[in-house]
């Protein structure tokens, strides 16, 4: 069959697509309380009180990235970001920081709406200290038995993302994860993360169960994000290719994958392997002292390169999706374009539809 579609989106047909888009993601926007069921997920140092507004502003979901952030830094960060913006944002904890229930307590005394936990599975006590606080939980549910775990434990909502991310990432393309867990998790809404860079790709995961997205890479180059010029740079130029994760050079000293723009610091973390494992192999180090070497080799070094533009030495971390970023522009823009291009992508299949039936 030879289907012919029109060159042009009628107002109906948009009319039709809008409408769809609010249906598929309703859940997603009732559980966030916005106007879009778009997470801006959390970047450590990328994801302060500016990008966060603008993106919850933009009718988005802004999340507050504490990384390692203490208590009271934390607080001063939140109160910040109410003051840009009076819609609501998150704020993302990571579960291995050591004042994990201190920064808890820090979210619920400024009635933080939503905590999102990440890095490694939630304590169920973090999870029901949260609830009990009044505010909602949203935990990484990085495999299908894990999801149904955390929905067992008390999470409100999922995210599950996959290895396109940029950052610390799993082993599992965001496409599998998306077949393996939306069917089956249906009492507590999902949202899928990870290579997302179109609206396009947004509806196909909407249609194929979830509540909505999370995109971080995509935002790194608004104008009110404070990343470094250097950073947004470095993004502008990069293809998806670029963006590869580190490489482990010997099972003996595992290396925890994060997805990141290549560039010295990743030759160099190699070359930092090596020389470790032939100190190792002669007896010079143990192999504790060699782990810690290895861990610490990118210690600071997100901060480097996002704040202070050390491009070279310090992590690029970034997504797949760098390659459709294609200019520095405002968070409302960002987002505009993903809705048109998910309405459009709509539109479309529907005038697919009905031009096969026709
Ligand atoms: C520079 C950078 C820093 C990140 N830092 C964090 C973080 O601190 N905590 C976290 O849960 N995820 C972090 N992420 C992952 C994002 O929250 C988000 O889930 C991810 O970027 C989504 O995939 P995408 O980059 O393909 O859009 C980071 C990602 C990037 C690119």
């Amino acid at each position: 069959m030879n289907v012919t579609l029109p060159q042009t989106i009628s107002a109906e047909e948009r009319a039709a697509a809008q409408a769809r888009l609010a249906a598929l993601w309703a859940r997603g926007r009732e559980f966030l309380g916005t106007e879009l069921a778009i997470m801006g997920g959390a970047m450590s140092w990328v994801s302060e009180r500016n990008l966060v507004a603008a993106i919850s502003n933009g009718g988005g979901f802004g999340v507050i990235a504490c990384g390692a952030m203490m208590p009271a830094r934390l607080d001063e960060e939140i109160k910040a970001t109410f003051a840009l913006t009076k819609k609501p944002f998150g704020v993302n904890l990571i579960t291995m920081h050591p004042e994990l229930d201190a920064l808890i307590d820090v979210c619920l005394a400024n009635k933080v709406s939503h905590v999102v936990l990440a890095g490694g599975l939630p304590p169920t006590a973090a999870i029901k200290r949260i609830k009990e606080g009044g505010a909602k939980v949203v935990c990484f549910a990085p495999a299908l038995v894990l999801a149904k775990k955390l929905v067992r434990s008390g999470a409100d909502a999922l995210v599950i993302e996959g290895m396109e991310a940029g950052g610390h990432i799993g082993p599992v393309a965001t496409s599998v994860l998306a077949q393996e867990i939306l069917p089956e998790i249906t009492d507590v809404p999902v949202f899928v993360a990870g290579g997302i860079g179109r609206g396009d790709a947004i509806v196909s995961y909407l249609e194929m169960g979830a509540a909505g997205v999370q995109l971080g890479t995509r935002f790194v180059c608004a104008t009110e994000s404070i990343a470094h010029p250097a950073f947004k740079k470095a993004f502008l130029r990069a293809d998806a290719r670029d963006a590869i994760p580190s490489v482990q050079l010997d099972p003996r000293f595992p290396v925890i994958p994060v997805r990141a723009l290549q560039n010295d610091g990743t030759r160099n973390f190699t070359e930092k392997q090596r020389d470790v494992i032939a100190r190792v192999d002669a007896g010079e180090l143990d192999a504790k002292a060699a782990q810690l070497e290895i861990e610490h080799f990118w210690a600071g070094a997100l901060r480097r390169a996002v704040i202070d533009g050390d491009v070279d030495g310090g992590s690029l971390m970034a997504g797949q999706s760098v390659g459709m970023v294609k200019r520095e522009e405002p968070t409302t823009a960002i987002l505009a374009e993903l809705i048109d291009q998910a309405e459009t992508a709509l539109a479309r299949r529907s005038q697919q539809f009905a031009g096969a039936l026709a």
